[in-house]
């Protein structure tokens, strides 16, 4: 167990506490953002969330041309975690780069989903907060069924889930064991 002051305890317990609410309400913000590869699949997701109620806040990219997909998946995890979006929705072509990307940041659990089943429970048990979609390997279809499962699905708030989200952002560098 690696030593922790009592401020980084207080903030990483603060941390745990904040991301532990109910699934998104309509209002919500929900942040989408991605690299050139889910533009065009960004837009119609975003249309989406807006035609259900909530606040879309597009953090780009704005076209087709060449963009750093670990960028722009740092600036949606901390628009998450930070509260300023309730759920994130992060796309490129595989969606393997974006989520990578955004499971660094404390307080991000981003799902990679491939199906409806997966987003389902990537919501129940693990309280993903942010949806990871690959744009070149799901259709279009799938994609707006699995945004729409993220949105409505909420947490199992079991003990054993909770308490292992809880972990989650304790496992830093080997300091779980
Ligand atoms: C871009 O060509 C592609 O590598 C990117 O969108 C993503 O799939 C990376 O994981």
């Amino acid at each position: 167990m690696g030593f922790r002051g009592p401020f980084t305890r207080w903030l990483i317990g603060s941390a745990n506490f904040l991301v532990v609410m109910n699934t998104a309400v309509q209002g919500d913000v929900i942040a989408i953002a991605s690299d050139h590869a889910g533009f065009s699949l960004k837009v119609i997701l975003r249309e989406d969330i807006e035609r259900k109620g909530f606040r879309a806040l597009d953090l780009g990219t704005d076209s087709l041309d060449p963009a750093d997909y670990p960028k722009i998946a740092e600036s949606l995890a901390l628009t998450v975690a930070s509260g300023k979006a309730r759920f994130g929705v992060v796309l490129c072509g595989t969606g393997i780069g974006v989520s990578i990307a955004a499971n660094r940041h404390l307080g991000i659990r981003a799902a990679l989903c491939h199906n409806v089943e997966t987003v389902r429970l990537g919501r129940r048990h693990n309280d993903a907060n942010v949806l990871a979609l690959g744009a070149r390997v799901i259709d279009e279809v799938t994609a707006r069924a699995c945004l729409q499962e993220f949105l409505v699905t909420e947490f199992e708030k079991a003990e054993r889930h909770s308490r292992r989200v809880a972990m989650l952002d304790k496992a830093v560098n080997g300091t779980l064991l």
